[in-house]
């Protein structure tokens, strides 16, 4: 029911059963309720007639009863916001079909039936992005992991796999290429101006894997032979003008296919792989069987338009995508509660790609810190989750850093432990049983056991518990002995208030204070609440280096001298370690400081220490840009907020800021030569000129910390001379906070220059909406009256938006008016996009953690929401928790 719909409210002395009925609280999906399904579906053949504002289809489903399931005489068929126009079995016409719900109910008398059923679409319509839409005028599928229903009747669940024959027919001036699963098998000519093509897949998958898109296109074309030697024609699909950016895409796609024959024995198994770019998409990309589907923003890259950081993120999604074709197509997921089964796997498998690719430290780093800035908060907050759930509303609000980030953490301790060999023979175990099956995370935790003959049976807690350990470590010193104390406790989280102690892999090592060096890396694994380990060998107390290439996603807490930070910053020779010193120096520091606990002494001598170890890092000459670039990124504010029960966003980010202009001005002569440096290196691809790059703008941010003028002359002259994106972007970024006339010629010149090229326009949004400026909030709310905003678009909602409910100075402005801001989104975009606009739940659901007076209105936000009557499942859910 819509707003326009609805009985107008009565105005008084209302009794009960007239009013209208509170909002429903969706239903409660759980995974100890999982049964078979009743019916098979082993064939299926769909007909297309495509238009964008029509298209006809025509689904014609071979049905068999499952032996296993529970004899029910009664197919279910999901649908979602479609309807029958006609339902045939076995060739006759039947009237006597149910709707429950959006469901078709159809009763069957025998074991085995032919069931027909037309429905009619309106793609152009379809402002969710799920199921079949338009996007910039071609027809494109998003099916996973409930869209499927949105295009005809099926049993939309993983475990029910179908082998698929497709046939589309349309205008062929609008749709010249017509693409779906597996080959194209004929095509044709048709009347009127419209062709048609078939296309079959040979492997049986589940409805999330189907897809189809039509439209004009362009492809890059090149070929691959797999190590069995058969020939693969590979696509990069995208619009006119645009296949002048393909080619990182491709070649990022052809190192994947070659990667995971070498480190995982996956060969591909189609004689073709798609893959289309299309600018409307909710998230990063879908695995579709042989027809991946991308967001624009994961294919398109060139210099002048894409940062180092961009293409990066192109070659990680390809390779992402192109794992699941083994981890989630070949072997799938028995229900969504498997979820990370496939993208935890298959995270950990493009994070071990990327860091064979360029560098194993700095990615480690990367990927360290995208857990610590996305997952933590959502490991603490109202929204936590294990990484398989026990409950869902809605399955899209379970695609979190969670499920995919922690999940690839949690198989990567298992790596860890069982060490790099028998990890693969524990992953080849694994595919040879279940491929060809939809399988459940339990298959996986068996297959490793059995493959690396570990014991997993209490590390399966880390797939049940929610909630990051907490690990406090203690060094004693003793005669010649070193003993390390340790204990973890895993907090409580919603639903699950007590916990078991989970098995912790820890990476360590012991350095002697005179030599810099160590004898050696243990690997303890702490299994109880308690434990100690003995260390021999030692005349004076050693210095502790835990954690080491963060072995395990726990936080470790630990009283630290600052001098012993400032030593394994400069000598640990485990480059994360070295990263996590310096951290923790840091950490350490804010952390006393928004405490209120520094008096001016400590303040100095906490700076001086911080200044120490960041000279040294600036001026070291062993160390190689991309890994100085690392040492020098600052705590997160979010990070930090993470280390406080309760904490003042606006403190938090003056003493960030302070510290920043502090080391600006400190080390001001350092940085100008650093910056002077490395603005000579010439533009090019590998890791020196990148890793300049990297330095080059993140010197600037100091600098402009320490002297806004001199930031801004230097910015501008970056800017005017830049010859490649990250030094044009870097540079923008910087001068965006800045109150200067340098600001406004740099932005006009950008926004100017890019007219037309939708991720760069994104880029000119976000770098705006992400600043420090005094005003932002303001410059937010002008931006979002620009000719170049769309709310219908995600990726220009997510430019604006995101950046802002990211950006602790505008959405924690202590108006409250940052809060409001993002509530109104919420609200104007639920009706349009759900799964988009439950995205920024989260940022007002953590007001728990926050001072009482933002945290009241931020409360009163989630309130505001929560009480619109027809909010969607998406929403409802995360608010409905977030209030909770
Ligand atoms: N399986 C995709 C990936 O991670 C994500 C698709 C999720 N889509 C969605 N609408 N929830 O590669
Ligand atoms: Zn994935």
């Amino acid at each position: 029911m819509d707003i326009a719909s609805r009985p107008a409210e009565p105005a008084e002395n209302t009794q009960i059963a007239d009013a209208a009925p509170p909002p429903a609280a969706p239903p409660v999906i759980r995974r100890e309720d999982y049964l078979p399904p009743a019916w098979l579906i082993p064939e299926i053949a769909l007909d297309f007639a495509l238009g964008l504002d029509e298209t006809v289809v025509v689904s014609k489903l071979s049905v068999r009863r499952n032996p296993d399931g529970n004899g029910t005489a009664t197919l279910r068929l999901n649908g979602d916001q479609i309807a029958p126009r006609a339902v045939t079995v076995d060739g006759t016409a039947l009237n006597d079909w149910k709707l429950d719900g959006p469901d078709l109910l159809i009763e069957l008398a025998g074991d085995a039936h032919e069931v027909a059923i037309e429905t009619v679409l309106n793609p152009a319509a379809n402002s969710q992005l799920m199921g079949l839409y338009a996007s910039n005028g071609m027809l494109c599928t998003q099916c996973e992991a409930e869209g499927f229903r949105r295009i005809t009747f099926f049993p939309d669940r993983p475990d029910v796999l179908s082998t698929y024959s497709v046939r589309m027919s349309g205008d062929k001036a609008t749709f010249p290429i017509l693409l779906a699963n597996g080959n194209c098998t004929a095509e044709g000519e048709g009347e009127d101006g419209t062709h048609w093509a078939e296309w079959h897949d040979p492997w049986p998958k589940p409805s999330y894997l189907f897809a189809l898109v039509a439209g004009e296109l362009v492809a890059n074309h090149a070929t691959f032979t797999t190590m069995s030697g058969r020939r693969v024609d590979l696509n990069v699909w995208v619009r006119p003008g645009d296949e002048g950016r393909t080619q990182h895409a491709m070649d990022s796609l052809i190192a994947s296919m070659k990667w995971d024959e070498e480190t995982f024995g996956r060969e591909y198994d189609l004689d073709l792989f798609n893959i289309v770019a299309v600018s409307d998409f909710n998230m990063g990309a879908m695995e579709n069987k042989g027809l991946n589907v991308f967001n624009t923003r994961y294919v398109l890259a060139d210099p002048d338009t894409a940062t180092d950081a961009d293409y990066d993120a192109v070659e990680g999604v390809i390779g992402h995508e192109y794992f699941h074709n083994w981890s989630g197509n070949r072997v799938t997921c028995r229900d969504w509660f498997q979820l990370s089964l496939k993208e935890g796997f298959t995270v950990l498998r493009d994070q071990l790609f990327s860091a064979d690719m360029g560098s194993e430290p700095v990615k480690r780093i990367e990927d360290v810190r995208v857990l610590r800035i996305a997952q933590f908060p959502e490991d603490s907050g109202p929204l936590a989750h294990p990484i398989r759930p026990d409950s869902y509303q809605e399955i899209s609000n379970f695609y979190t850093a969670t499920v995919y980030n922690k999940g690839a953490e949690v198989i990567r301790m298992m790596r860890t432990m069982a060490g790099e060999e028998a990890f693969r023979k524990g992953t080849d175990l694994y595919f040879e049983r279940h491929d060809g099956t939809a399988a459940t995370c339990e298959d996986f935790v068996k297959a490793i056991e059995d493959g690396t003959g570990l014991d997993l049976a209490r590390f399966r807690l880390w797939y049940s518990q929610a909630g990051t350990p907490q690990v406090s470590a203690r060094l004693e010193h003793d005669g010649r002995i070193a003993r390390l104390a340790l204990t973890q406790t895993v907090p409580a989280t919603p639903g699950q208030p007590e916990k078991a102690p989970m098995p912790i892999p820890l990476r360590i090592a012991l350095f002697d204070r005179d030599t810099g060096t160590h004898a050696g890396e243990h690997l303890v694994i702490l299994d109880g609440d308690e434990g100690s380990f003995a260390f021999e060998g030692f005349d004076k107390p050693p210095v502790l280096s835990i954690n080491r290439g963060f072995s395990a996603p726990v936080a470790i807490e630990m009283e630290r001298e600052d001098e012993d930070l400032v030593f394994l910053a400069a000598n640990d020779d485990d480059p994360f370690a070295r990263y996590e010193a310096m951290q923790s120096l840091v950490l350490q520091h804010l952390v006393a400081a928004v405490g209120g606990g520094l008096d001016e002494a400590r303040r100095a001598s906490g700076r001086a220490a911080i200044g120490r170890a960041m000279k040294a890092i600036v001026t070291d000459p062993e160390l190689d840009d991309l890994m100085r670039g690392e040492l020098m990124i600052l705590p997160a504010e979010s990070y930090l907020a993470e280390q406080l029960l309760v904490s003042d966003p606006g403190v938090i980010h003056a003493e960030r800021e302070a510290l920043k202009a502090w080391l600006g001005l400190e080390l001001a002569d350092e940085l100008k030569a650093l910056h002077d440096r490395i603005s000579a290196v010439p533009y090019s691809r590998d890791a020196a000129a990148r890793g300049a790059r990297k330095l080059k703008t993140q010197a600037l941010v100091l600098i402009a910390s320490g002297d806004a003028g001199e930031g801004a002359a230097r910015a501008i002259a970056q800017y005017r001379k830049a010859d490649n994106m990250t030094d044009r972007q870097g540079a923008v970024m910087v001068l965006a906070g800045l109150d200067c006339p340098e600001r406004e010629e740099a932005l006009a010149d950008f926004l100017a220059r890019y007219e037309g090229n939708a991720l760069v326009i994104d880029k000119w949004f976000s770098l705006q909406a992400g600043s420090f400026h005094p005003r932002v909030l303001e410059q937010i709310h002008a931006l979002a009256q620009h000719d170049e905003f769309r709310m219908s678009n995600p990726n220009r909602v997510r430019s604006l938006y995101m950046a802002a409910a990211v950006n602790p100075q505008a959405f924690h402005d202590a108006s409250g008016a940052g809060y409001a801001m993002i509530g109104e989104l919420i609200r104007k975009l639920d009706p349009i996009n759900p799964q988009t606009a439950a995205r920024f739940v989260p940022a007002l659901g953590r007001w728990r953690r926050v001072e009482p007076g933002r945290a009241a209105m931020m409360r009163a936000e989630l309130e505001k929401i929560a009480a619109v009557p027809s909010l969607s499942r998406d929403v409802r859910e995360q608010v409905t928790k977030s209030l909770g």
